[in-house]
């Protein structure tokens, strides 16, 4: 496989739900406007339970301004189905916490398994009702009211849990502070600093104090996605020959865990023309194909800041010349993802003919030089099915992958673009 060109990611999935679910709570006349929103199954689904909620948002399509005009929420006629999408479901219960009426939210199959009480605890403690039909899962209705300052250690560091409760904070015209294990992307903090808010975070202490003064409406220009970049940086550095320039990709600290890992790796990656794009910093990526890999040990203080990108890490170590191990500590979020990520990355390189295994929440990867041979279960899990198409695109592969339109939950043109920039894939599926 050889690579060349130039490539754009799709708009950043973390940063295009915030402005929509932010601008969806603005004060006062106009309409907010984003360019680059990721136009992805998952940001749809925040659209459309914001649209059932009221709020008026012009069409997401790709290369498309979308306007969001604010209005005030309204009681929905219908449940509020999330589709795949965590992020919607868990950061949506934040901005219903704190207003006065019943909402019921579902999900599809994958979404119903996923653990709520992360956020419907801290919600509670705030003064939200929130009935469970089936535990720890959607589906659940949630009816807001009077909402009480709260101060809140969180156990798990996830950012989906911290916007919960600064949207709600926000909504509900309260004070939070919230303390993470270890720090999580943080573009709700940064989206509220930039909009004027009185955020502060020391020693990892974030204090958010909302005013009277509400959020104004806004413009955004969202930057390329760091984890559907992942996916073509690491077809470059897997790459026989030539090199790739990745434009327009944030380059967020709390989000390039997976550049600096790759880096330790063996494979290099310069950073180009860093600017910043609505306090978020973005560059554009020029990625060479490293000679060899190496192995490597991924720490559980390094998982925030690449926890979306272990599947694709995952395939790199697969890669490492010499037989050489990576493990990546403390892993067992990934259990709760859009699927479970942790025992279906190490059975799917098995399949494949790579020795891969989850200890307790360790996942270990032995690196190989046999083409990976093999049928990939993606249990439609978008970042599998990437993970996996990126590793049969390898010179020698045969893998087939169950599926792969779950692709256009976070990156519709993956399959064009990684065809586009010269790997030789072979998919069925
Ligand atoms: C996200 C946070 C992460 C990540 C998800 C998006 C966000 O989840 O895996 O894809 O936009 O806040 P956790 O908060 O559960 O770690």
């Amino acid at each position: 496989m050889n690579v060349s060109g130039v490539v754009r990611p799709p708009g950043d999935k973390s940063i295009s739900h915030r402005a929509l679910l932010v601008s969806a709570l603005a004060g006062g006349r106009g309409t907010s406007e984003f360019t680059g929103l990721l136009a992805g199954e998952d940001v749809k689904s925040t659209a459309r339970v914001l649209r059932q909620l009221g709020v008026e948002i012009s069409t997401l399509r790709d290369g498309a301004t979308v306007a969001v005009r604010a209005k005030r929420l309204t009681s929905p006629a219908s449940r509020l189905h999330c589709g795949n999408s965590g992020t919607t479901a868990r950061l949506l219960l934040g901005v219903l916490a704190g207003q006065r009426f019943q909402a019921r939210l579902t999900g599809d199959a994958s979404l119903r398994r996923r653990p709520m009480r992360r956020v419907t605890e801290p919600l509670r403690a705030m003064g939200a009702e929130i009935r469970e039909e089936r535990g720890d899962s959607l589906p659940l209705s949630i009816r807001g009211g009077r909402l009480h300052p709260v101060s809140y250690t969180t156990p798990v560091a996830s950012a989906q849990v911290k916007s919960a409760l600064l949207l709600a904070a926000l909504t509900g015209n309260v004070a939070v502070t919230i303390r993470e294990p270890y720090r999580s992307r943080d573009h709700t903090e940064r989206l509220f600093v930039h909009l004027g808010l009185d955020l502060r975070e020391r020693q990892s202490v974030i204090s958010f104090q909302p005013s009277a003064q509400r959020v104004p409406p806004f413009h955004l220009a969202v930057p390329g996605d760091a984890s559907s970049a992942a996916f073509l940086v690491a077809a470059a550095a897997l790459a026989e020959r030539g090199e790739l320039l990745v434009e327009n990709v944030g380059v967020n600290p709390t989000r390039t865990g997976f550049l600096v890992v790759l880096e330790r790796m063996g494979a290099h990656v310069e950073r180009l023309n860093l600017r910043d794009q609505g306090g978020e910093p973005v560059a554009d990526l020029l990625v060479r194909s490293a000679a060899q890999l190496s192995g490597t040990a991924v720490s559980a203080a390094e998982i925030p800041t690449l926890v979306d990108e272990v599947p694709i890490l995952a395939v790199l170590a697969s890669r490492a010349g010499g037989g050489a191990e990576t493990v990546f500590r403390e892993v067992g979020e990934l259990r709760v993802k859009e699927s479970n990520r942790l025992e279906l990355v190490a059975a799917n390189l098995r399949a494949v003919g790579v020795e891969a295994e989850a200890r307790g929440n360790d996942l270990h990867v032995r690196g190989t030089e046999r083409p990976p041979r093999g049928r990939v279960d993606t249990a439609r899990d978008h970042r599998l099915a990437m993970a996996f198409a990126v590793l049969g695109a390898l010179p020698g592969a045969e893998v087939e992958l169950s599926e792969r339109k779950s692709v256009a939950i976070s990156y519709p043109a993956f399959f064009a673009d990684l065809r586009r920039i010269g790997s030789n894939a072979r998919h069925r599926g």
